[in-house]
C-alpha cells in the first residue's frame, strides 16, 4: 500500500520507519495479523503509536485491533524484560512440580498479575516441553537452559542475573 494524498498533504508528515516499513510490505486494508507481526518484529511488541498507525494504514478501528492483539498470544502490548524467562511446564517438567517453581519465580520477582517486573529487568513465561526432559525441572533465560532445578538453585540464577544488569564485569552467567 503506498501513502495516500491525505498523508502527502500534510507538510509537516514524514512517514516514521513503521509506516514505511508497512507501506513497504504491500499488505493490504484488513490484513492485520502480519502488519501486526511485522511491528512486533520490529519493536518487540506492538506499542501504542503502532496501533494508531496500523489503524489509519488499514482502515480498521483501533477497538478491533486491541481486541485481536488481546485475543493472539502471541501479541504483546508491552515490551519484554530484558531477562526472558521461559518456565518449562511440559509433562516432565510438569510431574517435576513446575508449578511450585513458577509460584517460587513469581514470588521472588513480586510478579503478579503482571508478567514483567517493574524495572523491566525479567519477564515471566510458561513454555512447552524445552526439549531436555531428563533435567526436569527446566528454565530458559534468554538463551542459557538451566536444569535439574531446586529452589535454592533458582534464587541463586536469579540473583546472578540481577547481579549482572548492574555489572557489566558479570557477563559470564551464573555459576549453577
Ligand atoms: S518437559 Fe521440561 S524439558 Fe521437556
Amino acid at each position: 500500500m503506498q501513502p495516500t494524498n491525505k498523508d502527502q498533504a500534510g507538510a509537516r508528515h514524514h512517514p516514521s520507519a513503521l509506516e514505511l516499513n508497512l507501506w513497504q510490505s504491500g499488505q493490504e486494508p484488513g490484513q492485520l495479523i502480519p502488519l501486526l507481526q511485522k511491528t512486533q518484529e520490529q519493536y518487540g511488541y506492538i506499542p501504542e503509536h503502532a496501533i494508531k498507525t496500523i489503524s489509519s494504514i488499514a482502515r480498521v478501528p483501533e477497538s478491533e485491533i486491541y481486541g485481536v492483539i488481546t485475543f493472539y498470544k502471541q501479541f504483546r502490548l508491552k515490551p519484554l524484560g530484558r531477562f526472558l524467562i521461559r518456565l518449562c511446564d511440559g509433562t516432565a517438567c510438569h510431574v517435576n512440580d513446575a508449578k511450585t517453581l513458577m509460584t517460587l519465580i513469581k514470588e521472588e520477582l513480586k510478579l503478579d498479575a503482571e508478567d514483567t517486573t517493574a524495572d523491566g529487568l525479567f519477564t515471566l513465561t510458561p513454555v512447552a516441553c524445552l526439549g531436555c526432559c531428563s533435567l526436569a525441572q527446566v528454565i530458559m533465560i534468554n538463551d542459557e537452559t538451566f536444569g535439574r532445578l531446586t529452589p535454592p538453585k533458582v534464587r541463586q540464577i536469579l540473583k546472578e542475573f540481577r547481579q549482572r544488569a548492574v555489572s557489566p564485569a558479570a557477563q559470564g552467567g551464573p555459576k549453577v
